[in-house]
C-alpha cells in the first residue's frame, strides 16, 4: 500500500515510521511512504507557502497553489484518483473502523495533506479532498502527528505487516470490545501472580477466560461499547450480572 504525505515537515516522520514494525514493512515493500515537501512547490524567493487571511483574523493560511502543485506531482501519470484526505480537527474522528476501511482502499493508495498555521485555503480543499479526518476533538499545531497515527494504525492492518492476523483481530476495538489483560514473565512480580488459568496450558479454558475478561474490561472502561458488540446470550447474561453486582 502506498501513502503520499504532503507536509512542511517531512523530517518529523522517519523517527516514528522508520523503525520497528512499520520500518520493517517498508523494507519488505509491503508499504511505501513518500513524503512531499510542500515548500518545494513555492515559487518565491523565501519559499513561502502561507499568506494573510482575507477578511482578517489571527495567523496565516496555507495557499492553494503550492499545495495543488505538490498534489499534482503525486498524481501525475496515474489513471485513477487516489483517496485524498485532509487531516483536520473539523473532520470525522478517526477510529479503528476507519483504519480498517482505509487498509482495504481499492487503489491501495492514500494521499494525506497535513495543514499548518490556521489551515488551508478552502478552494484547494474543495478541489482535491475526498474526506477530512480528525485525530480527536482537540487542536494540534499541524497535521503531522495525526498523519503518523493514521498511517501507523492503517498500515498494521495490511496483510503481512504483523506476524499473524490474530495479532490484531483480538485487539481492542477490532471486534467492538477492548482486549483482555496481558501478562508476561516473571510469573510473580511484586507479590502478584499471573492468573492461574494462563499457566494451565488448557487452550479452550484460556480462550474462554480471554473472552470473559475482554467483556469485563469493556464493561469497566468503556461500557458504551457493549451495546454495539456482538455478544452471545450467555455473554449478555454476564453483562447483566456485572451490572447487578454493581448495585449490591
Ligand atoms: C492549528 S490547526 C488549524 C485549525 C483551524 N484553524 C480550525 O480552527 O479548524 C493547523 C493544522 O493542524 C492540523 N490539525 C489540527 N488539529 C487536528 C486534529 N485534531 N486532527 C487532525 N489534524 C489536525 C490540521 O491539518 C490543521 O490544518
Amino acid at each position: 500500500m502506498r501513502f503520499d504525505i504532503l507536509t512542511l515537515f517531512p523530517e518529523m516522520f522517519e523517527a516514528v515510521l522508520g523503525d520497528s514494525i512499520i520500518g520493517r514493512a517498508r523494507s519488505k515493500g509491503l508499504i511505501e511512504l513518500n513524503f512531499v515537501q510542500i515548500r518545494e512547490f513555492a515559487h518565491n524567493k523565501h519559499r513561502q507557502v502561507d499568506d494573510y487571511p482575507y477578511g482578517g483574523g489571527a495567523g496565516m493560511v496555507m495557499q492553494a497553489e503550492p499545495l495543488y502543485q505538490a498534489y499534482q506531482s503525486v498524481i501525475e501519470g496515474l489513471d485513477y484518483k487516489p483517496r485524498t484526505i485532509y487531516l483536520s480537527p473539523q473532520g470525522k474522528t478517526f477510529r479503528q473502523s476507519t483504519a480498517k476501511r482505509l487498509s482495504k482502499d481499492k487503489h491501495q493508495h492514500i494521499v494525506l495533506l497535513c495543514g499548518h498555521y490556521e489551515g488551508v485555503d478552502q478552494r484547494l480543499l474543495d478541489e482535491i479532498i475526498d474526506e477530512e479526518l480528525s485525530l480527536g476533538d482537540f487542536v494540534l499545531t499541524g497535521g503531522e502527528i495525526a498523519a503518523m497515527a493514521m498511517v501507523d494504525a492503517t498500515a498494521r492492518l495490511i496483510p503481512g505487516v504483523l506476524k499473524s492476523e490474530e495479532a490484531f483481530s483480538e485487539e481492542s476495538h477490532f471486534s467492538g470490545l477492548l482486549e483482555y489483560p496481558q501478562y508476561t514473565r516473571p510469573e510473580v512480580w511484586h507479590g502478584e501472580k499471573v492468573p492461574e488459568i494462563l499457566l494451565s496450558g488448557h487452550h479452550k479454558n484460556i480462550e474462554a477466560w480471554k473472552r470473559r475478561m475482554s467483556i469485563e474490561t469493556t464493561f469497566k472502561k468503556r461500557r458504551g461499547m457493549l451495546s454495539k458488540a456482538k455478544l452471545s446470550p450467555d455473554e449478555k447474561k454476564l453483562v447483566k450480572e456485572l451490572k447487578e453486582s454493581e448495585n449490591l
